[in-house]
């Protein structure tokens, strides 16, 4: 574990397997779980979520977030996502788990509107691209150094949170994890990181290596990132 006073270093490989990401009914367009979204949903597991909390789900996709929320007690669910179609899997999926979830078509500041909240957590897009997200890739790509959504999300996480609140955010270590974690120290947040996999390249990121290399987000040869779950406490 890393406390937010020293930089997020690359760390060794995760001690406990990531488990397979959930099952999800899944519209076409719609994020498929996987390695991020698992890890973040163990770090929820791991939350002691408190008695009628109110939490939200940003960036929802199929609402695997929002779902590990509502079982894990919280009282009311907000998922929160750009896209219709993943509104209505996780709509579906929440459904068909007889889980109370609500869904809401918004951005952060939709969010912000709705809050604060006991838990807020979030698996937002961000991977570096060298091009602006388009509707096929709103699900990952985020700008240039992958932190088009990472920092207004952080920039509002003491408005999103109530006193005493816990934000969980999941991210590359490609999009500055050391940034994230200063942004959140900043506000007076309790900060570490409680979950880390180092995983191999993946389609996107082994398509744009030139990109990455040439913008010095990783080192020459370089086919592995890793996915950080960061902890802030209000
Ligand atoms: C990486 S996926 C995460 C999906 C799911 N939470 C998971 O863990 O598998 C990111 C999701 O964020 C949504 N999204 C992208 N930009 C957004 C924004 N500015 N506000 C809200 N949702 C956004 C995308 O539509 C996509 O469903």
């Amino acid at each position: 574990m890393t406390t937010s006073a020293e930089p997020v270093r690359p760390g060794p490989l995760a001690a406990r397997p990531v488990p397979p990401a959930p099952w999800m009914l899944r519209l076409p367009g719609v994020y498929r779980p996987q390695e991020d979204t698992a890890l973040l949903a163990a770090a929820i597991a791991d939350l002691a979520i408190p008695d009628g909390a109110r939490a939200l789900d940003l960036c929802t996709g199929t609402g695997a977030q929002a779902i590990t929320l509502a079982r894990r007690g919280a009282r009311t669910v907000l998922a929160v996502d750009l896209s219709r179609r993943a509104l209505v899997s996780a709509r579906l999926n929440a459904l068909l788990r007889q889980l109370a979830v609500r869904p809401c078509r918004g951005d952060l500041t939709t969010a912000l509107r709705e809050g604060p909240f006991d838990v807020v957590v979030a698996n937002p897009p961000y991977v570096p691209a060298p091009r602006a997200a388009v509707r096929s890739t709103r699900g990952w790509d985020a700008g240039p150094d992958g932190r088009a959504v990472l920092d207004p999300l952080c920039t509002a996480a003491g408005a999103l949170l109530r006193p005493g609140g816990t934000m969980l955010i999941v991210q590359s270590t490609l999009s500055d994890v050391d940034k994230s974690a200063e942004m959140l120290t900043a506000q007076g947040m309790q900060t570490s990181v409680v979950r880390r996999v180092r995983i191999p390249f993946g389609p996107v990121l082994s398509g744009r290596t030139a990109f990455l290399e040439s913008a010095g987000l990783i080192a020459p040869g370089q086919r592995w990132e890793e996915l950080v779950v960061l902890r802030a406490v209000r």
